[in-house]
């Protein structure tokens, strides 16, 4: 089978076995999208009203502003592969609980296995605070970051604001497109290196 099709395996039986209390009142599941082969994958917080509807990531205001930012570094949405933290929307967007976050996060863990993407790009506070503890996304966007886990192994991540939050804010907007055009340069760093044992990576 190729990855494409472990992938949606995956993603249905994570749906199907989902813990997770907010699928109750989620319209759809909200697993993924994009590329299973990319070598950068997004991770936001949780879906929204409009993604709800689709059961697909960032389709709404926030997704069109990622989308532009992808064009500008030259990617498209089918480069990549994009997901949440949380899979199912939480009621009225409120922010997602720590039980809803740790329950689907193995999903998000096997995920990241099966894709092994070359850098994992974190959009906001909310999906970089599992992988990168206690730091201040005000200090550390911008930087990458390698952090091992027993099932993972060595990741690298990527802090970015997220783009719904920067959106209607100047300075953060501002801050969001410079952070944004570095992935490249840090993704060719990440290939020229062999992995050394710093945890700050770039
Ligand atoms: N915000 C997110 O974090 N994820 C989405 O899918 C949409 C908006």
């Amino acid at each position: 089978m190729d990855t494409r099709a472990l992938l949606q395996e995956l993603n249905e039986r994570h749906d199907r076995l989902s813990p997770c209390k907010l699928k109750e009142s989620a319209t759809h599941a909200v697993p993924g999208d994009g590329n299973p082969d990319a070598d950068i994958m997004f991770v936001g917080e949780a879906p929204g009203k409009n993604e709800d509807l689709e059961g697909k990531p960032f389709v709404g205001a926030a997704g069109k502003f990622l989308n532009e930012m992808l064009a500008g570094i030259g990617l498209k949405r089918e480069d990549i592969y994009i997901t949440n933290v949380v899979k199912y929307r939480p009621p009225n967007n409120r922010d997602p609980l720590p039980e809803e976050v740790e329950a689907c996060m193995p999903w998000l863990h096997d995920q990241i296995m099966l894709i092994k993407p070359k850098l994992i790009v974190t959009l906001g506070r909310h999906a970089m605070e599992h992988f990168v503890p206690g730091k201040k996304i005000s200090q550390i966007h911008g930087t990458a970051f390698r952090r091992s886990f027993d099932d993972m192994g060595t990741q690298v991540f990527y802090a970015l604001y997220h783009p719904a939050a920067a959106l209607y804010n100047g300075g953060m907007r501002e801050t969001l497109m410079k952070d944004f055009q570095k992935i490249p340069a840090v993704l060719e760093t990440l290939e020229k290196e062999r992995g050394g044992p710093s945890e700050k990576a770039v």
